[in-house]
């Protein structure tokens, strides 16, 4: 650069308008939500005119003086929130430490120490949250033990632990946690913290009798249960909390929230109890930019939003669209199978984690940012634009797959397929 260019930032490639991110001018279609946290997209004007109030107002409080606004929120989201959760703790900004905060209520108010949590689970990347992941690859660098941590296999009916098939499981993978209650706990366990969808696990999508006969399960034994909504939360699967909609039936005691909470992804994160668990004090668990003004009016303004928009009703209608779409291109290409979700959080397979690398750079070139999912079998492609999408935006999305898997499909010197199996009967499950 000679000393008289205008210096530029690598940041200025980049701008973000609905659901569009353009790259040096080129348009994609962001079928990931940025990091699963746009919502409503990249740009959404309420909530950034209400950020840009703030800005010009104050930047950062201390948490004392933002308790009124966090009543507020909490007030703005009873509506639709289950009734017996009566309380909240917005005092942070990951969805790692909202786990963790959650698990410190469930052990402080129980007197007790052991949580489950499943295989294939992710709850984050702070030492405790490692710890109760249900995954080696992000540990194995590392001694973040989380001391009293249980794993069970996860409700995964493509790829049952138990061997079963489910007309005849009897829903051995909830019902044999008594099991591990009973012989690999220490006889103290305090919660079960469960995400309703399986998110990086690979979009899985429990029967909702799992949800019952876990509840059943840990109503019997004393046990909190913790429902990581950090991806079903806010819209995302249709209902505002997943636990209110499809996973009604888990009757969660703690919900936790963060990523499609700030809306545009500002970080906001937190937590909400029924208020027997509301038992913290606040040196016991804070951050210095928990509940900060910024993070609270981006929460506020999008809660707002889905309410005065209609957004649930649009992420059903999308959902139907675009699932049905999915499901004709399963139909005309072969490696596609397992299309599912809930709401739009869709996905589906391909024969190998090699294949799904392939086809999302393939993909990019269509203009559809895609991704993956590292756990697992790994051969997941994720399909979760933001809430506010249009027809014309699903349209897009449609024919970049279709586009995109025609040229995958096709081979070339560059692109020779993997050897391709046709899925058993058992295989496309669900
Ligand atoms: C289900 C779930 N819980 C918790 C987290 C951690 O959230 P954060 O990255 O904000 O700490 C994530 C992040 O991907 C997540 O997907």
């Amino acid at each position: 650069m000679s000393s008289s260019a205008i210096p530029v930032s690598a940041l200025d490639d980049y701008v973000g308008r609905g659901a569009h991110l353009y790259i040096k001018g080129v348009k994609h279609i962001d079928c990931a939500s940025g990091t699963f946290n746009l919502s409503l997209g990249y740009d959404n004007p309420d909530v950034v005119a209400a950020l840009h109030r703030q800005l010009d107002r104050v930047l950062h409080l201390s948490s004392e003086f933002t308790r009124s606004k966090s009543q507020e929120i909490f007030d703005l989201l009873r509506p639709v929130l289950p009734e017996h959760l009566d309380s909240f703790w917005f005092r942070d900004i990951t969805g790692s430490t909202a786990n963790e905060a959650a698990v410190r209520m469930a052990q402080k108010a129980t007197g007790r120490t052991d949580v489950i949590s499943l295989f294939l689970s992710h709850h984050g990347q702070s030492a405790a949250a490692t710890g109760l992941s249900g995954n080696a690859f992000r540990q194995q660098s590392f001694s973040l033990p989380f001391v009293g941590s249980i794993k069970v296999p996860a409700p995964d009916c493509n790829h049952c632990f138990f061997g079963q098939t489910r007309d005849r499981c009897n829903m051995l993978c909830a019902r044999r946690v008594e099991d591990f209650i009973e012989y690999a706990s220490s006889g103290r366990v305090a919660a079960m913290v469960i995400e309703p969808i399986l998110g990086n696990g690979g979009n899985v999508v429990p029967d909702p009798e799992y949800y019952s006969v876990i509840r059943e399960i840990c109503d019997r034994h004393g046990i909190v249960i913790i429902a990581d909504e950090v991806q079903t939360g806010f819209g995302r699967t249709g209902s505002f909390f997943a636990s209110t909609g499809y996973a009604k039936a888990l009757r969660p005691d703690i919900i936790t929230f963060a990523k499609g909470a700030g809306g545009v992804g500002i970080p906001v994160a937190g937590v909400l109890m029924r208020h027997e668990l509301d038992v913290l004090e606040p040196w016991e668990h804070s951050s210095t930019s928990g509940a900060n003004p910024l993070a609270l009016v981006a929460l506020e303004e999008t809660v707002r939003y889905i309410r005065d928009n209609y957004i649930l009703d649009n992420v059903t209608r999308m959902s139907k669209l675009l699932k049905y779409g999915l499901h004709e291109l399963e139909a005309e290409f072969a490696p596609v199978m397992n299309v599912r979700g809930k709401g739009l959080m869709l996905a589906f397979d391909l024969p190998s984690a090699k294949d799904v690398s392939a086809f999302i750079g393939i993909a990019r070139h269509h203009g559809l940012i895609l991704r993956g999912s590292r756990y697992g079998f790994g051969n997941t492609v994720k399909v979760r634009p933001p809430l506010i999408v249009s027809e014309d935006d699903v349209d897009e999305i449609l024919l970049g797959l279709r586009a995109s898997l025609a040229e995958f499909n096709a081979p070339t010197e560059f692109n020779a397929p993997t050897e391709f199996t046709a899925p058993t009967e058992s295989e496309k499950g669900m």
